[in-house]
């Protein structure tokens, strides 16, 4: 895997034609696909489950699915994900009763565990898993919908949850997700960050490769 990840969210991609939307931000050179799963429970909107990540591999999609799961309780969607055909699948600790058990269900199925932090959710809920997370994601806007603005104290807690992950010498991503674009992506990673979620960055653009290339340009500084 690159250094640098970038995770565009099909949230913003055009569902009439998704199979063809994530051939193609993965030809313009994404590297994997961040599949957003909301329940109009745990945050208020209503997406795509199991059935449309399994239709996504049987249409040939190889590239990791990032499963981020907005969704209470989280466990049953735990195990679907895992039949599914998912690759990493987090969710948010708030949502899950059990949170060890829920991190050890998904490496048990074979993918990448990761727990998801909203904007005023303190990352004391890592203290206890650093063993069992694979990924630990940002959240830069509250989460629910696409097309929102990054709220800047995310670069403050970025540098907090790099430094947690240096000090515990885990193999942990750092992901980011809310308003990420080409414009602040470099000062993003500067702040730690590794993995970038953007959804209407790309998929509100018409030229995906021009975008991912300005990406990738501005993370190389
Ligand atoms: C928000 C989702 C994000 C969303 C990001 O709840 O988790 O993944 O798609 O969209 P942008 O990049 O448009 O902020
Ligand atoms: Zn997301």
């Amino acid at each position: 895997m690159n250094d640098f990840i970038i995770a565009p969210s099909i949230l913003s991609a055009d569902f009439a034609r998704l199979g063809e939307e994530v051939d193609n931000v993965l030809e313009a050179g994404a590297d994997i696909i961040h599949f957003d799963v909301m329940d109009n429970h745990y945050v208020p909107n209503l997406t795509i489950g199991p059935m449309v990540c399994k239709a996504l591999r049987k249409h040939g999609v190889t590239a990791d699915i990032d499963v981020h799961l907005m969704v209470k309780p989280v466990d049953r969607m735990i195990g679907d994900f895992i039949e599914a055909g998912a690759s990493i699948i987090t969710f948010h600790p708030e949502a899950s009763e059990h949170i060890d058990r829920s991190l050890q269900m998904i490496r048990a199925g074979g993918c990448k565990a990761g727990l998801v932090f909203n904007p005023a959710t303190p990352l004391h809920y890592l203290k206890h898993v650093m063993d069992k997370v694979d990924m630990i994601l940002l959240m830069s806007v509250n989460p629910g919908f696409g097309g929102q603005s990054f709220i800047p104290g995310t670069l403050d807690k970025l540098r907090e949850a790099r430094a947690l992950i240096d000090a515990s010498g885990y193999d942990i991503r750092l992901e980011v997700d809310g308003g990420v674009s080409e414009k602040n992506i470099a000062e993003i990673a500067k702040a730690g960050a590794d993995t970038f979620v953007a959804g209407s960055a790309i998929f509100g653009k018409d030229n995906y490769k021009q975008v991912i290339d300005t990406m990738r340009k501005e993370l190389a500084g």
